[in-house]
Formats: C-alpha cells, structure tokens, sequence
C-alpha cells in the first residue's frame, strides 16, 4: 500500500493536523518525519481542543499508531509532558513509536536558541526558542545525542560531556550565560524521562516497512511548511528541517517509490509567525479582519500571526517543490464576510509581471502582488457538508484557485470542527 503525505503549502499553521486527523480515518499509521515541539497542530472534537506538539495528529483515534520518524528532534520533557495532557484526558498514547535514530534536544540547545536571537537584535529570526535550529545543527556537526542515547547511560554521558565541553565555552564566552551542569541533564535525561520513553522506542523504519508491506495506509504529517524548508523556504527565515514531501522520505525512512498522494495544505488565505518576506502580507483592517475571524494567533505561543491573500505564486512553487497532487484548503469559512476576496496572480518586480517565484529573494522583497479580485459570497459556510451547498461565488474561487496552481482542489475546511469539512472535485 502506498504513503500518502501531508504538507503545510504557505508559511505554517495551514491547518494540516486537522486535515491528518481526517486523513487518519483511512490509515493505520501516521507518521510525524521532521521539526520537534515547535510545531502546534490543534484539532477540534466534539467541541474539545487538543494541542498537539510532538504527538502525531493520528493519535485521536484507536486504531492508529502514531510515530515520531528518525527525522524528528525530541525534547524529552515536553513529549511525556504532552503524553500526560493527553493521557489525562482520555487518549491513550500506548501506541506511540519513538525513532531510536530521532535526535534530542537538550537545554543547551534552548538556551543557544533564546541567546543567538538576542544578539541577531534586529535581524532576529523570530523563533519559537525551543531549540530546534541548533539541535539540527549538532545533528549536521555529528555532536548530537539520539533517542536511542537514552538506553545506554554511559553512551549518553559520553556524549554529553564531549557536547558541553564546548557548548559550556560558547555559552560563557560568548553569550555571558552560566555553564550548564551534565549531572543536572544527565538526572533529568536517565533518571526521569528514560524509565518513561523506553517503552515507545523503537525501530520505526522497519515498523513503517512491515505496515507498507501489509498493505496499509501509512500517513507522514510534516510540520512546518514549504516555505519554512531550510533548502527551500526564504532562508534564513526558515526553520531547520525539510518539511517538503523529499524530507517525508529522510525523515521517516521510506524511498519516493513509495509515496503516490501529496496533499498540500494552504489556507484560503495566508500567514505567518516570525520573520522574513511575504509579498501580500496586508497591514491594514483587511489583515485584522483576517487575524480576529481566524483566530489568527500560535497553537503554542501565542505569538500573533501576520494575514494576508492567497499567493497562487508561492503554490504553484509549492506543487512543484512537493510533487503535490492536490490541496486541501482551510479556513475558507474565514473570508465569509468579505464583498470582495483578492487572489494573487503574479509578482511586479521593477515594472515585470512575474508568474513564476523569483529565485533572487531581494525580487521578493519588492515584489508588488498582481491580485485578481473575486466577488464574495458573504454568506455563513459552516454548516456546508457538501460541495452543491457550497454558494457559486465560493465554488468560483475555488476552481479560480485550482486553475492558478494547476492540481485541483479536493478537501476543503469550513470551521475548526472534525465534521466541519467538504470533499470537493475542482475540475
Ligand atoms: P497546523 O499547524 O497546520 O496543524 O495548523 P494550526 O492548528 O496551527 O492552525 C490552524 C488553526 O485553524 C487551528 O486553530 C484549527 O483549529 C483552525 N482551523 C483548521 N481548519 C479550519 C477551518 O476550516 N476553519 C476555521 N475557522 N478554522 C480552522
Ligand atoms: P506548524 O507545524 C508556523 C517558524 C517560526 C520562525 C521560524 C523558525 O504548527 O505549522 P524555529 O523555532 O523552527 O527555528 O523557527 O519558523 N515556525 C512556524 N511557523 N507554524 C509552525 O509550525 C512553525 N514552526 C516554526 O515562527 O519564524
Ligand atoms: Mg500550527
């Protein structure tokens, strides 16, 4: 049975643990293949909210096994501490697989995090300061420690040692901060979060092999998204991972053979957390409307999201970057009170109308969005269940999207409920 991926088309936040929990549906296990707790993916059932951070958005139902993928960086403390939230309301996460090859995040790398954004001042990336950028670059710099570490203390210590030797010389030298202490970690790592994890580590390769060889649904879930890729997205206001479908394959350990459905997720419109260019960002009370009526603020840090229209530039680069087969839209219910809803179409670069996304990214910082201006329906979409409801103008600026990217439109939000959802042929 083939891997179906799911991954974020805009800057993040699209809405892909809701379309992953109704994907799971039909799947037996969902795989999370990169990023660590700096994404938050909330789902909405049965008008109870679940924010989830490390624990695949599968984990909801029964029959799925959830797994964290080797491509992963995992603090400890924050999976059992989100596994406790969970637990206590009701969901099991008995099942959830750990990669032995995924790697931690330590206090270090938070600290690390929190100081290189305060010296960057002005030029602060904006990240979430939970470590993930600089637990990637150990992991590149093969200095990092693995879930697997956490089975053999010695292993462990070793490497922690080797690892602050240095990190405790940046820390005080460079950022003036205290040392940290390897007994203080090593108390936490072995002593505290081991005893918890051991059970949920495992060999998820050969886990997710055994499931495509029996023939069932294997489901990756990125984090982040396209436009957050390190090779990919406008570095360096990425993050350190490749959320792209090509990282779905490292990530989790599975060949691109094996992978026949993409599914991008964008937004009816787009945002941003942090940082970095985005051409049809709006800073007027359209982008207000848009924050207030989509609740436009971070699943797990609060931080305001910046608004603007949908780019079909950024997505027709987005279909090609993943191989996407279709996309799924959310939050279209978002743009319901709106008289007219605005589509970009192109760049105006320098007075040159630019369809394609330019490589340079001082063209994107200039780039003034080419927008088609769509009538809006103004009608309340929540209760649509089926496409016929759907009113025409809604219908027109799906298919307008669909068109632009060239793959049709298959899935589309209407509200932050489970049910509150159409599948939808755009073609
Ligand atoms: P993710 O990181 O891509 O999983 O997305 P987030 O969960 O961070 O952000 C999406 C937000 O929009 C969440 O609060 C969802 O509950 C909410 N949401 C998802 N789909 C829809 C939709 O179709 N309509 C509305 N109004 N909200 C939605
Ligand atoms: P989900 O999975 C939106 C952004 C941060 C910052 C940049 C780098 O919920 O879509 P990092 O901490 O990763 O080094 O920060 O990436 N960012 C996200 N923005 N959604 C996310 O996750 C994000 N994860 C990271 O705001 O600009
Ligand atoms: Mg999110």
């Amino acid at each position: 049975m083939p891997a179906t991926v799911i991954v974020g088309a805009q800057w993040g936040d699209e809405g892909k643990g809701r379309f992953t929990d109704l994907m799971s549906k039909e799947t037996e296990l969902v795989v999370r293949y990169q990023g660590g707790h700096n994404a938050g993916h909330t789902l909405v059932v049965d008008g109870e909210s679940y924010a989830l951070q490390l624990v695949p958005s599968g984990v909801l139902y029964d029959h799925i096994t959830p797994v964290i993928g080797n491509g992963v960086v995992v603090d400890p403390r924050v999976l059992i501490r989100e596994m406790e939230t969970l637990e206590r309301r009701g969901v099991s996460c008995a099942r959830l697989k750990v990669s032995g090859n995924a790697h931690l995040i330590l206090p270090y790398h938070q600290e690390l995090d929190a100081v290189s954004e305060r010296y960057l001042g002005n030029n602060k990336l904006g990240t979430t300061k939970r470590g993930i950028g600089p637990a990637y670059a150990d992991k590149a710099a093969r200095i990092g420690l693995r879930v697997q570490d956490l089975l053999d203390p010695s292993i462990f210590r070793k490497k922690l040692d080797i690892a602050l030797r240095e990190k405790n010389q940046v820390l005080a030298r460079v950022y003036n901060r205290l040392p940290i202490d390897a007994d203080e970690i090593a108390q936490i790592y072995l002593e505290e979060c081991r005893p918890r994890l051991e059970p949920h580590i495992a060999d998820t390769v050969s886990l997710i092999h055994h499931a495509l060889e029996a023939d069932k649904l294997v489901l990756l879930e990125g984090a982040q998204a396209t436009f957050l890729d390190l090779d990919h997205g406008t570095y360096p206001y990425v993050t350190s991972s490749n959320p792209v479908a090509g990282g779905a394959c490292t990530g989790a350990g599975i060949g691109p053979l094996h992978i026949t459905r993409v599914i991008g997720v964008a937004k009816a419109y787009v945002t941003r957390v942090g940082a970095g260019p985005f051409p049809t960002e709006l800073h007027d009370g359209v982008g207000e409307a848009l924050v207030d009526r989509g609740h436009e603020y971070g699943t797990n840090t609060g931080r305001r999201r910046r608004p603007g229209w949908i780019d079909t530039v950024m997505l027709r680069h987005a279909v090609r970057l993943n191989s996407m087969s279709e996309l799924a839209i959310a939050k279209l219910d978002v743009l319901d009170t709106f008289d007219t809803v605005r589509v970009c179409t192109g760049y105006d670069i320098d007075g040159v109308i630019h369809t394609d996304l330019p490589y340079h990214q001082s063209d994107l910082h200039r780039a003034v969005p080419v927008y088609q201006d769509l009538p809006g329906w103004k009608r309340d979409l929540g209760d649509v269940r089926e496409p016929h409801q759907l009113p025409a103008q809604a219908a027109d600026f799906l298919a307008f999207v669909a068109r632009q990217v060239g793959v049709p439109v298959t899935m589309v939000g209407v509200g932050p409920g489970r049910d509150q959802y159409f599948y939808f042929d755009s073609r």
